[in-house]
């Protein structure tokens, strides 16, 4: 299968149409895609003081990966393996505070805050103990506005080159200080690829036809995409007289009327950026069940809670289920005999081309 895409957008074609289609490169996505980019691993309200340690299961129905995150005493982060590394127990099942060491339930081996394992019931006679892969494996972890990112495989692009375009053009807005609001969780289950999902996110063209209220909030005219290597945004601007930043946070919006940044993240986080907060979006293959089975985890970090409810950020499940309704039926589409790959619109689908350029990229 060849997934080239050409690079002149005017003369493009979209990524073939195995790449939704064909469950044995499911994996082959999860492992060049998922594990060498990097994730979102959730907030860090729950690791303030030290001694507190969280696991965190990354990715699960893709990577499924049992991690933890622990702050140690002097207040260090550390990204480390959740499984022992004497026979392999998954050790955490719920977060903890006060902790100086880490004790697995099952023969009792004791690793401190770093991953250094300290102690091992029943091993005094063994023989070169420990290696170091005795220790608990590490994984490298950034911490932005109080959220943590990492990568399980060797990473793509830094996380400076995936995110410091963000960071730059955000400094201004107080993330740290948004805060998690539990009761809007939401997570989406339905038969698309996750790719289809992405792509749907990365254009506007489809909003006056697939979104009736939200094309009311928005300034369609005006509707902007910029493209950064690895990420990519879309500004859309308020209509006279409804909800915007105040003042836009990004200096080279001053004196517009930004209603929401909508920030991607190659290869599945969305971060968009409303003047109430930050709704995020991540969006996972599950595996398992054909190659069309997609979760979309909805959080939301409340800034301003009086502005909630309005403008573009307003009624964002009925958005969803609407997204949702049109890739459903794109991937039943794509079976079609008469299908094979269709083309960019070069006005509105460049941020569809840049990700599958980057595709094609990870996957060669
Ligand atoms: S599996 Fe953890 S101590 Fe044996
Ligand atoms: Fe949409």
């Amino acid at each position: 299968m060849n997934l080239a895409v050409n690079p002149e957008l005017a003369r493009a074609e979209t990524l073939d149409k195995a790449f939704y289609l064909d469950a044995a490169l499911q994996r082959v996505q999860h492992e060049r895609l998922f594990a060498r980019s990097w994730q979102w691993l959730g907030d860090l309200e729950a690791l303030q003081t030290p001694g507190s340690v969280a696991p965190r299961d990354l990715l699960s129905g893709c990577l499924d990966e049992p991690l933890l995150l622990a702050r140690d005493a002097g207040g260090a982060l550390h990204g480390l393996s959740n499984v022992c590394t004497h026979r392999g127990k998954r050790m955490l099942d719920a977060p903890m505070q006060a902790q100086t060491q880490i004790r697995c339930g099952y023969h009792g081996r004791r690793f401190a805050l770093d991953g250094q394992m300290l102690h091992a019931p029943g091993f005094q006679d063994a023989l070169d103990f420990p290696r170091p892969c005795d220790h608990l494996a590490r994984v490298p972890l950034a911490d932005w506005g109080g959220h943590a990112f990492t990568a399980v495989a060797e990473p793509l692009a830094t996380f400076e080159a995936c995110f410091g375009p963000l960071q730059q053009r955000l400094a201004a807005l107080p993330l740290h200080s948004f805060r998690h609001d539990p009761a809007s969780d939401r997570d989406y289950e339905f038969d698309a690829h996750w790719a289809l999902y992405v792509e749907n996110y990365l254009e506007g063209l489809h909003i006056p036809f697939v979104h009736p209220g939200l094309t009311a909030a928005l300034d369609l005219g005006n509707y902007r995409y910029e493209q950064q290597a690895w990420s990519n945004l879309q500004l859309a601007l308020a209509r006279p007289g409804d909800l915007a930043f105040d003042p836009a946070p990004g200096a080279s919006e001053q004196g517009q009327r930004v209603a929401a940044y909508y920030y991607w993240v190659f290869p599945n986080l969305m971060l968009n950026f409303y003047p109430w907060g930050l709704s995020l979006n991540q969006v996972i293959p599950i595996s398992g069940s054909g190659p069309a089975r997609t979760r979309v985890r909805f959080r939301s970090y409340v800034w301003k809670p009086e502005l909630r409810g309005q403008g573009a950020g307003g009624a964002l499940d009925e958005v969803e289920l609407e997204d949702e309704a049109a890739v459903c039926e794109v991937q039943r589409g794509l079976r079609s005999r008469f299908y094979q790959r269709g083309r960019y619109a070069p006005g509105h689908e460049a941020l569809v081309h840049q990700f599958h350029r980057l595709i094609a990229q990870a996957m060669a």
